[in-house]
């Protein structure tokens, strides 16, 4: 069979028969609490292929988080079609297909950095890829800098070094798909461009599909290929942006024109879509003035 044209999405030629890494058609999710009914999500179109970096970035409360929920098998959606490679999200959890890198670390603090690494939960109950082998796991350490530390806790590490072992670990059993919920968020801006390339190069070595939730202009640009705008909540895609930005990206790059363009077009788009939805875009971050 030839290539397929998506319907989905015009621009979009598939080159693939493989199912896409996350589909998501026309989902939407409501949560009930004390009486109080919130739509997070409606009515929403959305299209991963294997292997793509795709930021999702909106106002606060759109439904980002919730979005990472549904695809990770966490919680079900009411409404509409949701597959992972082609799987319901749920046995996608089971067959351990997930990564995920949450805002804060989330280390176990009576563990040593190695063992937070090789005692991944259920690692050793016959799913996923199995034991992250010693020499494996001192390869991942050294890439990040942090081989001296790997028998030390984490409470001796500091934030950004945590979020680097988070980071690592989320890696280690390369899983086809990883879930970062604004993993930078917490870190100061030094350390925030640090993780950033580093974030780069371990995904280089894997290829896996990346779903990366963010508040920054500037790191939706510079990390992917694909930037999805959510209007406000009840989130649905407002906009997509492709970043035609080379890779291997480069320190340097945001100074560049071409960076600025696209940062310019991101704001823009997302201005458009909190205004069209009345509410405010002032929890977006504005470290880049186009
Ligand atoms: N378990 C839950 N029970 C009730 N309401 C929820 C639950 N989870 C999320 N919500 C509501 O759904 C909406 C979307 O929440 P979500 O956390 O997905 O937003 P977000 O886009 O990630 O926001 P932020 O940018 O602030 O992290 C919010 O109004 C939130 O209060
Ligand atoms: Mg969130």
């Amino acid at each position: 069979m030839g290539a397929a044209i998506v319907p989905w999405h015009a621009r979009r030629v598939r080159t693939t028969d493989e199912p896409p890494a996350v589909l998501a058609e026309d989902v939407s999710k409501t949560f009930l609490d004390h009486g109080r009914r919130t739509t997070a999500l409606a009515g929403l179109d959305l299209a991963i292929e294997a292997g793509e970096f795709v930021s999702i970035i909106g106002p606060s409360g759109c439904g980002k988080s919730t979005l990472l929920r549904l695809i990770g098998g966490l919680i079900d959606a009411d409404r509409g079609a949701l597959t992972v490679a082609g799987q319901a999200p749920a046995d996608g959890r089971r067959a351990k297909r997930f990564g995920w890198v949450p805002q804060s670390p989330a280390l176990l603090p009576w563990r040593s950095v190695r063992d937070n690494l090789t005692l991944l939960p259920g690692l050793n109950r016959g799913q996923g890829r199995g034991p992250v082998a010693d020499d494996e796991i001192d390869a991942l350490l050294d890439s990040v800098g942090l081989a001296p530390f790997a028998d030390s806790l984490p409470a001796e590490l500091s934030g950004g070094m945590q979020q680097r072992v988070s980071l690592v670990r989320a890696f280690a059993l390369r899983p086809p798909i990883l879930l970062m919920d604004e993993p930078f968020a917490a870190l100061d801006e030094i350390t925030r461009a640090d993780m950033r390339f580093l974030l780069l190069d371990l995904w280089r070595d894997t290829r896996a599909t990346v779903v990366f939730v963010t508040h920054s202009i500037a790191e939706a640009v510079l990390l992917s290929d694909r930037v999805v705008v959510l209007t406000g909540r009840p989130g649905q895609v407002a906009d997509e942006l492709t970043i035609e930005l080379e890779r291997p990206r480069e320190h340097g790059l945001e100074d560049a024109d071409a960076f600025h363009h696209h940062a310019a077009r991101l704001r823009a788009s997302l201005n458009k879509a909190a205004d069209a939805d009345g509410g405010p875009a002032s929890d977006v971050d504005g470290t880049v003035q186009p």
